[in-house]
């Protein structure tokens, strides 16, 4: 444990037996089987707070580990990452996923990831800047001033667009074809809260509307993306995107033969999956945010228009909008998308004492530890500042705030995300003024789901900038 990076000391308790660390003896949402509905994130904040930094609890006949502490999550993501497969969610989410790099193993995950990283290197990102502005720019051309525009619809068809022409440089043209892929990924991502199930196997089968609605938004993407690979694979050639990287790839192991479709397809529906909602919650979130704060809005307002007077930005205004860096950061610390990271344990270990069994689940809750008081003081106000060069705490762990996740799992997406996020807040902020609705709540009700999504929406009024 890396107890150097931090002068907040682990708070490890005893347990009710040498055997387990404390924790509550019964969580009647996770008894019911609603991990992922009602309210989680309450549950998992409760816990670290009655509990301390290492809780323990069973679902079912399975051992739960609730990682609450930066030292206890650095060590879990990095130091002891061989010890662990990915969470038993994504071993279960193959049903539908396939093999694609989020819920593939080792020695396959490795070799896609290494495969795939080249379309997300700096210098590729910053040919995305282009795409990213001119899109972020376009996406408010049908806004009419002084109505209310459900911000969330709209930033899910923009991280759309931006993560399919980017990445696999296709146009979805009208606004129709966006809100069909949209829902269909919407109702597909309905798969991975039931994937958790115990039986989920058997749900899977029963001709449930849910289920129904599962297989048909995924047939839909199946069929976007088989059609993507058809067409490339008629017209072969290098489009400098991922889709030609995983196409003109030669074999996983270099020796036998290019990647099967099958693999392409997994990888493809992945990304697309992985980059598109994630991206747009926090977005969605950072703009609710800026409508509840004027003085914050009018600051990054005032960069925004500094930097980019009246053109479309790219990748080169980036680094010129640290405003702008530091709201998307501060919605992802207060509304983290990726909310839970989990892990599964393969070989038994030790921590702070406490034997790890073998198929535990260890969970570091990004929800939790990015609202601790010990690391973050006022932790419910937000506060960019605390993102800024001069605003920075340099007695804070590394892992108080990790977003992205860390180690050979961190977010592939990353650089892109943070460029998005900049690129897009800083072009509605610059053009448009937002405003709550009349009788809005203070807090954005959330919806802690397989990610943090915005529980209603996020309706707000927008008006032109003159
Ligand atoms: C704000 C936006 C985003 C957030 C907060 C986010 C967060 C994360 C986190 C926490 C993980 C690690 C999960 C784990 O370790 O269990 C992850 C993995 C991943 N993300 Fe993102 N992500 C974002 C955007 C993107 C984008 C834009 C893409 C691609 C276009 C992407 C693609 C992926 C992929 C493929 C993985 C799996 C990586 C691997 O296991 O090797 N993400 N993301």
């Amino acid at each position: 444990m890396n107890t150097a990076t931090t002068t907040v000391p682990v708070d490890i308790r005893p347990g009710k037996s040498n055997a387990y660390p404390p924790g509550p003896p019964f969580l009647p949402r996770l008894l019911s089987g609603r991990l992922f509905t009602g309210t989680p994130t309450t549950n998992m904040t409760a816990a670290a707070r009655e509990f301390g930094d290492l809780v323990h609890f069973k679902v079912f006949d399975r051992h739960i580990y609730q990682f609450n502490h930066p030292d206890l999550v650095e060590d879990l993501l990095i130091k002891d990452a061989a010890k662990h497969s990915r969470g038993i969610v994504m071993q279960r989410a193959k049903v539908v996923l396939g093999e694609g790099l989020l819920t593939s193993e080792e020695p396959l995950h490795m070799r896609q990831r290494r495969l795939m990283q080249p379309a997300f290197l700096r210098q590729r990102i910053a040919a995305y800047g282009e795409v990213i502005g001119q899109n972020a720019a376009d996406i408010s051309t049908n806004w009419r001033s002084g109505t209310v525009i459900d911000l969330h619809t709209e930033m899910l068809e923009l991280a759309l667009r931006i993560v399919g022409k980017c990445l696999f440089d296709l146009d979805v043209q009208s606004r129709e074809e966006v809100l069909k892929i949209s829902a269909a990924v919407d109702a597909f991502m309905g798969f991975l809260p039931l994937a958790l199930l115990p039986f989920s196997t058997l749900i899977q089968r029963l001709p449930l509307p849910a289920m129904r609605r599962i297989h048909s938004g995924k047939a839909q993407l199946d069929s976007l993306i088989y059609s993507m690979i058809r067409e490339r694979r008629a017209a072969p050639g290098d489009r400098g995107d991922l889709l030609s990287m995983l196409l003109n790839a030669t074999d996983t192991e270099g020796n036998s033969g290019s990647m099967t479709d099958q693999q392409v397809h997994d990888e493809c529906l992945t990304i697309m999956l992985a980059g598109h909602e994630t991206t747009a919650n926090a977005l969605s979130f950072a703009l609710g945010l800026i409508a509840q704060h004027p003085d914050i809005q009018q600051r990054l307002h005032l960069e925004a228009a500094a930097v980019l007077g009246s053109r479309t930005p790219t990748a080169d205004d980036y680094p010129r909008l640290p405003y702008a860096h530091a709201v998307f950061a501060e919605a992802m610390r207060l509304y983290p998308p990726v909310w839970v990271t989990a892990r599964t344990c393969e070989v038994p270990y030790q921590v702070a004492g406490f034997d790890i069994p073998k198929g535990a689940v260890l969970l570091a809750p990004q929800f939790v530890i990015h609202r601790d008081p010990r690391f973050w003081p006022d932790p419910l106000r937000f506060d960019p500042q605390r993102f800024t060069p001069e605003g920075k705490d340099p007695a804070r762990p590394r892992f108080a705030y990790y977003p992205f996740a860390a180690g050979s799992r961190q977010c592939i997406g990353e650089g892109l995300a943070w460029m998005e996020g900049a690129l897009s807040l800083a072009t509605i902020a610059r053009d448009w003024l937002l405003t709550p609705t009349p009788n809005a709540p203070t807090n954005i009700p959330i919806n802690p789901a397989i990610s943090l999504r915005p529980k209603n929406g996020v309706p707000l009024q927008v008006h032109r900038r003159p």
